[in-house]
């Protein structure tokens, strides 16, 4: 007796045909792929052209990847499923800082620097201060945990997205907490800015009427001993997009003041002059 063919039996033929795949990990992974894959197909009765334009468009994306632009984490970002991964995987234990993307631009290695060092090393932004501590969740500090910073400079550029104008570590630093658990950098406001939209993830922004803006925000990884390292940024209170980022990665806990601060001795003892912005921030771990 002959079956009649169906794309059922075809999505069923795919996944048993990865039935003997060693890992279990990776044999359910593939599976699962395969059936929302082909559902999505069926679902949306989708044409030849249209699957011979998809191929087109990740064919593209993966040519426009390079040492330093990553398009395919970029494409993630836009369609939130960076954020998605991020948040199934957040331990969402209380009290502790959330977690968010880490984003395409941490690619090269932070310099190591004091703290109080000016990570802004061209100048020309506002300056301020980020200061705070690194903690427990039951509020020990963590003194020697290692904190990676990076931004973008006040136009709204990474370093390596503009070689010849901005030095290589320009907006990046690793700092070292002291005894205390404290850290305290010098920068200057970050701006917001688009998320690069000269590659096919531009094409799909536009082509869906979106803008590609990330509000200002400025990246962390604090990673401690006995901890779960975190990956978070803290965004500027009032900044625009905070409630649109292209990306979907503001999560309310995150948003600071950048306060206006009027205070000689304080501008002293960082070195900065007075008034000075500044923005106080805790990084609060999980043990792991
Ligand atoms: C970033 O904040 O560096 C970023 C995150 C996602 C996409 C593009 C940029
Ligand atoms: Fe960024």
């Amino acid at each position: 007796m002959t079956t009649e063919f169906t794309s059922h039996h075809l999505t069923e033929a795919v996944v048993d045909s990865i039935e003997a795949t060693a890992d279990p990990r990776l044999r359910e992974l593939l599976a699962a792929l395969t059936r929302h894959l082909h559902a999505f197909a069926r679902e949306s009765r989708l044409t030849q052209q249209e699957w011979e334009r998809a191929i087109g468009f990740l064919t593209a994306t993966g040519q426009t990847c390079t040492d330093t632009r990553q398009e395919f984490v970029l494409l993630s970002d836009v369609l939130g499923v960076s954020m998605l991964v991020e948040t199934i995987n957040s331990d969402g234990r209380a009290g502790a800082t959330e977690s968010t993307v880490l984003g395409p631009f941490h690619m090269t290695e932070s310099p190591v620097r004091e703290l109080g060092a000016n990570i802004d090393l061209v100048g020309g932004g506002e300056p301020c201060v980020v200061s705070g501590r690194v903690l427990s969740r039951n509020g020990t500090p963590l003194p020697g945990t290692v904190v990676d910073v990076w931004q973008a400079n006040d136009q709204g550029f990474y370093d390596v997205q503009q070689p010849e104008v901005q030095p290589p570590g320009n907006g990046r630093g690793l700092f070292t907490a002291d005894a205390e658990g404290r850290f305290w950098f010098r920068t200057c406001v970050p701006s917001p800015y688009p998320i690069p939209t000269d590659g096919p993830v531009g094409d799909l922004l536009r082509a869906t009427a979106r803008h590609p803006y990330r509000p200002a925000h400025i990246h962390f990884i604090a990673s401690a001993v006995g901890h779960t390292p975190v990956t978070t940024h803290i965004f500027v209170a009032g900044s625009d997009h905070l409630d649109s980022d292209a990306v979907f990665a503001v999560k309310p806990s995150l948003v600071q003041d950048f306060t206006t601060t009027d205070d000689p001795s304080l501008a002293r003892e960082f070195g900065i002059p007075n008034p000075f912005r500044h923005a106080r921030f805790d990084l609060v771990l999980n043990p792991a």
